[in-house]
């Protein structure tokens, strides 16, 4: 079969599976297993390719069509413009976390502090605290996960890019996971928010691939919202800051949560597509 071939056949299982953007899916798997850019497969489209690689590209659109994640199967994904490894242990990195990113290195700027410091809390696969110690050079950065094998792969993708000695892991349950005595000021949280009831009618690739662990926020979602606006500010310098990013349908009452909980400012904030992504909020001075 030519490269044209097993794309097509590849995009037609996965269509008749109900999987997303099929032919881009099937493009991207033959690519991994070719080793080579996307965009080399329509160079070399009447390329035939050999059964060794044909069996391991079946194999993958096989498991993609079973809904496993792209990103589990390439074994990567991009993260403001890093390549970070990505695996069961933790939430795939999004696109919207992105914006908490972004928003953190402009309020670190706005904050002016030459040394900053940082908690990214909830780490997963490292993706922020990684990404914040790429564009914010002077930044010390903690980063807290209650999970070890997630930690594992934060660790790793810290290695990856050369930041192992600019960031600090540590396993616990929330706050409990810090030494005491810490101060910081910011902490940006991408924090589990979908209510307990939801999981169940979340797409596959999530459901059953994403840890429930990363997902779960309580009954209504906003249990770690309640924790954050109680907590967080013993662990901020005053003046200290909180960026986290929220669920679709969450904004009104997490901004009232923060200003009810004596925040002196919180303010929303969209992520690209327009939708309320993250709340912001200071403690006094
Ligand atoms: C939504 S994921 C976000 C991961 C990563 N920061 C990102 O943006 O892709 C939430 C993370 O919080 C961690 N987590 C859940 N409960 C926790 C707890 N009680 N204490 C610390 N971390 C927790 C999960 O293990 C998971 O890695």
């Amino acid at each position: 079969m030519t490269v044209n071939e097993v794309i097509q056949r590849g995009a037609e299982f996965l269509q008749r599976h109900g999987v997303d953007s099929p032919r881009l899916h099937s493009e991207l798997l033959l690519a991994h297993v070719l080793k080579v850019p996307r965009l080399q497969l329509y160079l070399n489209h009447d390329r035939p390719v050999a059964e060794p690689e044909l069996s391991v590209v079946r194999a993958l659109v096989q498991r993609r069509a079973q809904r496993e994640p792209l990103q589990h199967l390439v074994g990567s994904t991009s993260f403001c413009g890093l390549e970070l490894t990505v695996s069961p242990a933790a939430l795939i990195p999004r696109p919207e976390t992105e914006t908490l990113v972004e928003l953190a290195v402009a309020a670190l700027k706005r904050y002016g502090a030459p040394e900053p410091g940082l908690l990214d809390f909830g780490t997963g696969t490292g993706c922020v605290a990684v990404a914040l110690a790429a564009q914010c050079p002077t930044a010390c950065i903690h980063a807290l996960d209650v999970s070890e094998a997630a930690l594992a792969l934060a660790r790793a993708n810290a290695e990856r890019h050369g930041f192992i000695g600019r960031i600090r892991f540590h396993h616990g349950d929330g706050f409990r996971a810090l030494p005491t005595g810490l101060r910081f000021d910011l902490l940006v949280s991408n924090p589990p928010y979908i209510p307990t009831a939801d999981i169940a009618t979340l797409q596959p690739e999530v459901r059953d691939f994403d840890p429930v662990s990363a997902l779960d926020g309580g009954a209504d979602g906003l249990d770690f919202y309640r924790l954050l606006a109680r907590e967080a500010p013993s662990w901020l310098n005053p003046g200290g800051g909180l960026l986290a990013e929220f669920g679709d349908g969450q904004a009104e009452a997490i901004e009232r949560l923060f200003t009810d909980a004596g925040w002196t400012r919180a303010a929303l904030h969209r992520d690209l597509d327009g939708r309320w992504r993250v709340v912001e909020a200071w403690r006094t001075a």
